[in-house]
């Protein structure tokens, strides 16, 4: 009998953990890339239980979601208590408490009052699309500038302004038109040497991003600049505050619409509410999702008000956009972090990750680490590239040259030891993006299984170089 004959009649669903691998194997779409096969049964604070029994401790949050760890006990009660009140309220046909009551805690937040204008979505993706949209409403332009190294999203749109990776859209072509990518200010990207000051990278950064707008897209036919703060899919860099007051200079200049993607920055991730605050820049869109619903699907967008309130009445919404569930959500997750000192636990956890990488840098194994980059709980460690001729120290001896993407080998290694994390970027780089709640002694035990990790990886490249 297949999987699908089995399934024709009413039975009890699946359990047994390999049977539920096997339906997997067969049913879902491959297009789906998938660290490992583990089936996850419980999550709490940062542990994920599989299963099979096994306990992980999650620095992944999800890609950055469950910002207050797993089944937040305060967020959990509240989607209990909304869904069995009402689950959906479709948001053209009525209001519900918990939709306005996130704007107002939302408005609490803003990094500056002209933000004041919202509408919710459900994916980060889509209210990329809405980003999009509304910009080009709002000026009657067509072309949009997008970093390169940016990640704006997987839908047609979205995908048309993501700049990090081409397994993203590579054959699906042609992308949307008139979206034209400007350098970001970071020495890899760049093809410069690594140890670059940060004044050189802006300043090219600078020089190109002015010659985009005289060779390739006028300004008077450019709509809006879309900027993650911290490029997240490119590597975890934080855009450099001289580039961002530039960005706003040339959109106040034009009337260019700064977009500031909020998606995995936002929510106290780097230690502010929102990344753009390291800044000082205020943008004149933000988009946001991922951290303040703690696991609930929504996004949004905000604006000032005479931006998105322009936008002609249903040009805007989706029938489960902002669903009363995910607002309920949303706003115990904001309540919470209003009420709590976030910021600073962000930094404290953030400076002694900073410190314990560092360490691991320095130490015997840490010659294949290339780069250590923290932006609060944005954590990235980039390894030695054999395909890159600005990485230095690629040879144990001469002849020998360095696998390729080692941050692979050291992901494989930390979990097999139970520990989850990510990867990004076009580089070997290993990321981290725990929930903000995180404690001293959970990153110690993420530092001992990531030196064990990266000993046994380095250690096993250097009895390879021998042979
Ligand atoms: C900066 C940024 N923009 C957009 C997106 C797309 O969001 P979603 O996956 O919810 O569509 C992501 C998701 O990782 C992101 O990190």
């Amino acid at each position: 009998m297949t999987v699908a004959q089995s399934t024709s009649t009413l039975s009890a669903p699946t359990t047994a953990t390999a049977d539920l691998q096997l339906i997997a194997e067969q049913h879902i779409t491959k297009g789906l890339g998938r660290l490992r096969n583990h089936v996850f049964a419980k999550g709490k604070g940062l542990r994920v239980t599989t299963s099979e029994g096994r306990e992980l401790l999650d620095f992944t949050a999800g890609i950055g979601v469950t910002s207050l760890g797993h089944a937040h006990p305060d967020v959990t009660a509240a989607i209990v208590e909304q869904a069995s009140s009402i689950i959906h309220v479709q948001c053209a046909i009525a209001l519900s408490a918990p939709y306005v009551q996130l704007v107002e805690s939302l408005l609490a937040m803003m990094p500056h009052p002209s933000l004041d204008n919202f509408f919710f979505w459900n994916s980060g993706s889509e209210a990329i699309e809405a980003a999009i949209k509304v910009a080009r409403s709002k000026t009657k332009r067509n072309n949009i500038v997008v970093m390169q190294g940016g990640y704006h999203g997987r839908t047609a749109g979205a995908a048309g302004l993501t700049r990090s990776k081409t397994n993203f859209f590579a054959g699906t072509g042609p992308l949307m038109p008139c979206v034209y990518t400007t350098p970001f200010p970071y020495w890899h990207a760049m093809g410069v040497d690594k140890n670059t000051p940060e004044e050189v990278l802006v300043e090219q950064a600078i020089t190109q991003l002015d010659n985009l707008l005289l060779q390739q897209t006028a300004p008077e036919d450019t709509a809006a600049i879309f900027l993650e703060p911290v490029i997240g899919e490119g590597g975890y860099v934080q855009a450099p505050t001289k580039f961002v007051e530039h960005l706003r200079k040339v959109c106040d200049k034009h009337g260019i619409i700064l977009v500031a993607d909020e998606i995995q920055t936002g929510f106290w991730r780097t230690g502010k509410a929102f990344a753009i605050e390291h800044t000082g820049v205020t943008p004149d869109i933000m988009v946001f999702a991922k951290g303040f619903a703690n696991g609930m699907p929504i996004s949004g967008i905000v604006s000032r008000k005479d931006i998105l309130d322009g936008m002609p009445a249903g040009s805007l919404g989706g029938t489960y956009s902002g669903n009363v569930v995910a607002c309920a959500a949303a706003l115990a997750t904001t309540r919470y972090m209003r009420s709590h000192d976030l910021g600073s636990a962000v930094l404290a956890r953030a400076e002694q990750i900073r410190k314990g990488l560092l360490e691991l840098q320095a130490s015997k194994a840490g010659w294949i680490i290339e780069e250590v980059r923290v932006t609060g709980l944005m954590i990235a460690l980039e390894f030695k590239d054999p395909r890159s001729r600005l990485t230095s120290g690629h040879h144990l001896r001469e002849g020998y040259t360095l696998p390729a993407y080692i941050n692979r080998q050291v992901q494989d290694a930390a979990l097999d030891r139970g520990l989850l994390t990510l990867t990004t970027s076009i580089y070997p780089v290993l990321r981290m993006i725990p929930s903000l709640l995180v404690s001293e002694a959970e990153v110690d035990e993420m530092l001992a299984i990531l030196r064990e990790s990266v000993a046994s990886v380095a250690s096993s490249i250097e009895e390879a170089g021998k042979a």
